[in-house]
């Protein structure tokens, strides 16, 4: 029988699509021992936009809910996601702190790294790569899904015969707008099992309402494993249903591994925890439902409801539609990145400054002009000559990789945080984030020195 492996994103990614990462750890923390015995192949759960959130908004540390979670779940891989040499920011970092950011994460409890480049420039990769499997845990090379004249069959075979030669244990189409056709996952998935050894997983999202059609294809066409979010956390921008998946699997005669009865208890725990979501407004019903208009004009959920949010707040609403039509042009100019964090944002912001300002890059984003020097690395197609010409002058982008500039920085920043930093997860956390982490850093102390004075008082 064939074996379909399902992770479970409830944690990160259905989290992060549904709720903008707002979960803290005691919504879920009752629920972990039994999640661990369901019978997924991972549970993803760390990483993406959970590191920032948790410094940020829940006052929560992230090493320490890793911890807490490796603590609870003691057979299931967790998995995380890792932006290559973005680790988990929007700027590149040198290599000594993707290498340190790695090794910790590891210590912490991480088995499974997903990792990947925005712009699929897998040199800025390989150095995280080379460390997950120094400290053998488990590296996965995700390829970002996109359409372009330059992303065809051959390219993205290409891209997963790198991966292999970089020594990754599977490869992961990562489609993060929910674009991709069930016709062409087939394809591409069949393109990839021809090409390489490993296994390949599939990662979509059901803002089109294509997910669990796509994950069928994918998988006649020998996809090993797919991405599912517990059904009160699934659909709209997050992942399709594991209990659909799981019930539509088995009955095709493949094999999941999954306990039905446990699942039930799983999505038992979460659905008063959505209904408080719900209530409370933080789950807007707009990503809870189906976008087809990602399909029109190939934008990701997520990069709609940012335009959106951008153009009110300029009191051009009115706008959008032309905005939407600028933003494929714009991305053609910049030689097609895939809209995935950070090109989204990129891409979105110079289309808005090229509708509003009645003439194209007339001003130009800071992020763009980075990209058009090469800080960000080698565009997946080519970027208009003009575009270069027009903006950066005389200046020669780089064609080397950037973090090959950068100056080591993990022993200088600790140095500098002595007495603040009480680890090296701290100074990672501040190297990340450094403004939120030093806030957390004075609220933490501030949160214990109340702690220590009640209990001497209750004494
Ligand atoms: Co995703």
């Amino acid at each position: 029988m064939n074996k379909v492996r399902i992770s479970e994103t409830v944690l990160r990614d259905a989290n992060q699509s549904l709720i903008a990462t707002r979960m803290p750890f005691s919504d879920f923390e009752g629920i972990l021992e039994t999640m661990d015995k369901a019978g997924y192949h991972s549970l993803e759960c760390w990483g993406g936009a959970t590191f920032d959130s948790c410094l940020r908004y829940l006052s929560e540390d992230p090493w320490e809910r890793l911890r807490k979670i490796k603590d609870k779940v003691k057979n299931t891989p967790l998995q995380m996601l890792l932006r290559g040499q973005n680790i988990l920011g929007y700027r590149h970092y040198p290599d000594d702190v993707v290498r340190m950011f790695v090794a910790r994460s590891v210590d912490n409890g991480m088995d499974i790294f997903r990792i990947f480049d925005a712009l699929n420039d897998f040199r800025n990769i390989r150095v995280a790569v080379d460390e997950v499997l120094k400290r053998n845990a488990h590296a996965q090379g995700a390829i970002c899904y996109t359409t372009s004249p330059v992303h065809t069959l051959d390219n993205y075979a290409k891209l997963a015969k790198e991966l292999e030669e970089m020594g990754v244990h599977s490869i992961c189409i990562k489609d993060m707008a929910g674009i991709c056709g069930p016709q062409e996952a087939y394809d591409i998935v069949k393109a990839l099992k021809e090409t390489v050894k490993v296994p390949v997983y599939f990662h979509t999202h059901g803002t089109t309402g294509l997910g669990p059609i796509t994950y069928f294809k994918a998988i006649e066409a020998g996809c090993d494993g797919i991405d599912c979010a517990i059904s009160s956390f699934s659909n709209g921008t997050s992942q399709p249903p594991t209990e659909t998946m799981n019930y539509a699997l088995k009955q095709a005669g493949y094999e999941t591994g999954l306990d039905d009865s446990i699942l039930k208890q799983i999505n038992d725990h979460f659905k008063p925890i959505k209904e408080k979501y719900v209530k409370l407004g933080q789950m807007d019903p707009f990503v809870m439902g189906v976008e087809t208009d990602a399909l029109v004009y190939q934008v990701p959920g997520g990069m709609l409801s940012n335009l959106i949010a951008q153009l009110k707040a300029q009191n051009a609403l009115d706008r959008l539609d032309e905005v939407l039509e600028e933003t494929p042009r714009v991305r053609e100019d910049l030689g097609y990145p895939p809209l995935v964090t950070p090109m989204s944002q990129m891409v979105g912001v110079q289309a808005v400054l090229n509708v509003l300002a009645g003439e194209r890059y007339k001003s130009v984003a800071k992020e763009v002009k980075a990209y058009l020097r090469g800080e960000y690395g080698k565009a997946p197609g080519k970027i208009k000559p003009e575009l270069i010409e027009q903006i950066l002058g005389d200046e020669e982008p780089i064609t080397t990789r950037f973090a090959d500039t950068l100056e080591p920085q993990f022993e200088k920043t600790k140095e500098e945080l002595k007495g603040v930093a009480r680890s090296d997860e701290d100074v990672l956390s501040y190297i990340a984030f450094p403004q939120i982490a030093e806030k957390f850093f004075k609220e933490r102390e501030e949160r214990e020195y109340i702690t220590v004075s009640y209990s001497i008082v209750k004494k």
